[in-house]
């Protein structure tokens, strides 16, 4: 199951925002299959690993390696950015990111939506690309949807459309920021389903998430960050059930009883 090269990979990873250090030093490996969960407290450097991971954000220093290639870097500290932009749109189109807040255009039906990036971005077929994104979006349970705006979809129909858009780009791994976080309850299980259902095929996956259980449930590594630092890592079972730091136990008895 596990390659020898991880899907991603960073390394010694570190991000500033200006004089504000937010990433210290971080390193976290995907291998095909792994999900891989970051979890923490609000500020802790969750979101910002995980833009730093696609490069929709620059980092100051480390290194990022997609299937064992790096990222190619010009300039150094604060000016530090990619140096090669077809690298970085390669890199960025296989690891499709699912956002809190779906980030579907409003003007476009929810198959043109899904359709939108393999054409455009990836000079796909269109007809074969429909067919695609109609079956990714059987998937995820709204192929009866496809004609539809978002506006007229619920928030777990629309956080739905937005996982079928990115599986339509057949990416190797799938970064998901808080997928469940600006949905009620209920909906919330309905997307759970479907991650779940991506971790049981093998997908790579790298979720930030505040669902612990969703977490407990899914994942092969679960990380916990503290103030832009990995404080513990380690299997679901031994994080969970056994925690080691006093500040992973404090986090978890909050959230438990959140
Ligand atoms: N664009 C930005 N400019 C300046 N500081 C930022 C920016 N984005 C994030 N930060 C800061 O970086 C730190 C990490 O933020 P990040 O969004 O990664 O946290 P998080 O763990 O995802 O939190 P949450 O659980 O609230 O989503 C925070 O201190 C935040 O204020
Ligand atoms: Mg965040």
């Amino acid at each position: 199951m596990t390659d020898t090269l991880p899907v991603l990979e960073i390394n010694g990873l570190h991000k500033a925002y200006g004089d504000l250090e937010v990433i210290k030093g971080v390193d976290i490996k995907a291998h095909k299959g792994d999900v891989v969960s970051l979890i923490g407290s609000s500020g802790s450097g969750k979101s910002t690993i995980l833009r730093c991971c696609n490069l929709l954000e620059d980092s100051q220093q480390g290194e990022i390696l997609f299937k064992g290639e790096p990222v190619k870097w010009k300039g150094t500290g604060l000016n530090r950015v990619p140096a090669d932009p077809k690298q970085v749109l390669r890199i960025r189109t296989n690891l499709s990111m699912v956002f809190q807040q779906f980030n579907l255009w409003s003007h476009m039906t929810i198959l043109q939506n899904v359709m939108e990036a393999p054409v455009t971005v990836l000079g796909r077929d269109k007809h074969e690309v429909e067919m695609k994104a109609r079956e990714y979006l059987d998937k995820v349970g709204i192929g009866d949807k496809c004609d539809v705006y978002p506006a007229q979809l619920s928030g777990g129909q629309q956080q739905r459309a937005a996982i079928a858009r990115g599986l339509c780009m057949e990416p190797e791994a799938l970064l998901f920021d808080e997928p469940t976080s600006a949905l009620d309850p209920e909906l919330e299980q309905e997307v759970i389903k479907v991650i779940k259902s991506l971790a049981a095929e093998g997908r790579t996956m790298l979720i930030v998430t505040h669902d612990m259980k969703m977490a407990a449930d899914i994942s092969s590594h679960v990380v916990f960050l503290h103030q832009g630092l990995i404080e513990e890592e380690g299997a679901p079972e031994h994080l969970f059930k056994a925690p080691k730091s006093d500040r992973l136990k404090q986090f978890l008895s909050s959230t438990v009883s959140a």
